[in-house]
């Protein structure tokens, strides 16, 4: 499905560092990530729709992602109309997009919070600048857990040997504005010198893995990517060092939502006494969510299987809880996934 706007901007490569998401001229353009990894094109957001579309089909995705363009979204949303009645229209059709990454509800309640203490003639104004401030919160957020996570890659180091990261799913630099959240602690070693190498899962049945893969190749980080049951082999055989994903939302007591699968690895990763850890910004804390259990869990259409006239069941998230959990990585430092109260904003 595409609503067209992938017309507007097209065929231009990206940087190195490229960019998930940036304003444009009172418009929005981002990386339409459903094209990855076989073509690279840019998708021009100029209204609310465009913004909602983008989130729901995943043209934009990963938690810190979609909490940005929502917050985008919103000030694309104000363009014509200011008043009460339209914000909270704007802020509806968007929370309506997709229920997981809490990002995406933070950022809207954020918004909603400045917008409504602001007159209706500044208030477009406002959006856009609450909505640049929240991306480039974001960048700086992940870019001080990678320095978090560097100091946990080098303590894991091996005999010189690099460090064998596994992954799940792409919790990455297009999951986000900009480093990454598992990928950030990568990159950072990557930058500092010392050999990492990442194992990275592929995530049916939207292939998360290949944009993982892509960006790695793209930033010239060692990998190899594997089909998501190849995960409990490699870890029984000793050739993963620690475990390290994203999340879509952290409950208060540390239990975490992510890729459909990663249950699965934290399972088998404690089998094998293989750290796991979470790394996540946090703006994906929802300490309102007192436990795993109150984390809504994205049913997405069964046509994603692509298995025809059978019946289907796709939840896009499990949860895995706490005790399986070495530690948060934020950008607050690396917390017990049960001491979580002691980054409460
Ligand atoms: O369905 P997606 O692709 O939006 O799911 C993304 C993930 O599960 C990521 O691991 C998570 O959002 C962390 S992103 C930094």
């Amino acid at each position: 499905m595409d609503n067209g706007a992938s017309e507007k901007v097209s065929g231009q490569k990206p940087a190195l560092i490229n960019p998930t998401i940036r304003e444009d001229a009172g418009g929005v353009v981002i990386l339409d990530q459903t094209r990855l990894p076989h073509a690279t094109s840019f998708v021009r957001l100029e209204t609310l729709e465009d913004a909602a579309h983008a989130i729901r089909v995943m043209q934009v995705r990963g938690a810190p992602l979609i909490g940005a363009t929502a917050a985008y979204g919103v000030a694309l949303g104000l363009a014509a109309d200011t008043s009460d009645d339209r914000l909270q229209y704007v802020i509806e059709t968007l929370a309506a997009t997709r229920p997981t990454a809490v990002n995406l509800h933070w950022a809207l309640a954020r918004m909603r919070r400045v917008l409504e203490n602001s007159a209706l003639a500044t208030r477009r104004d406002s959006a856009w600048n609450e909505a640049r401030a929240i991306a480039d919160e974001d960048k700086g957020a992940n870019a001080a857990l990678g320095q978090h996570g560097l100091g946990m890659l080098r303590a894991v180091r091996r005999d010189d040997q690099p460090v064998n990261v596994m992954t799940h799913c792409n919790a990455g630099r297009l999951a986000t504005v900009e480093h990454g959240t598992a990928l950030a602690p990568v990159y950072a070693a990557h930058a500092a010198g010392l050999a990492v190498h990442v194992w990275v899962s592929e995530t049916r049945p939207r292939n998360q893995g290949l944009l993982t893969a892509w960006e790695l190749k793209e930033a010239g980080v060692p990998h190899t990517l594997i089909v998501d049951n190849a995960a409990g082999l490699l870890l029984m055989q000793g050739k993963v060092d620690l475990v390290i994903v994203g999340a879509d939302r952290i409950a208060a007591n540390g239990d975490a939502a992510n890729k459909v699968g990663t249950y699965l690895k934290a399972l088998a990763a404690r089998a094998h006494a293989v750290p796991f850890y979470v790394a996540a910004p946090l703006s994906t804390i929802d300490f309102a969510c007192l436990t795993g259990a109150d984390i809504p869990i994205e049913e997405r259409a069964a046509e994603e299987l692509g298995a025809g006239e059978v019946t289907v069941a796709n939840p896009a998230f499990d949860v895995t809880p706490a005790a399986l959990i070495s530690g948060i990585i934020s950008e607050r430092g690396i917390a017990a996934a049960d001491s979580l109260a002691q980054w409460t904003p």
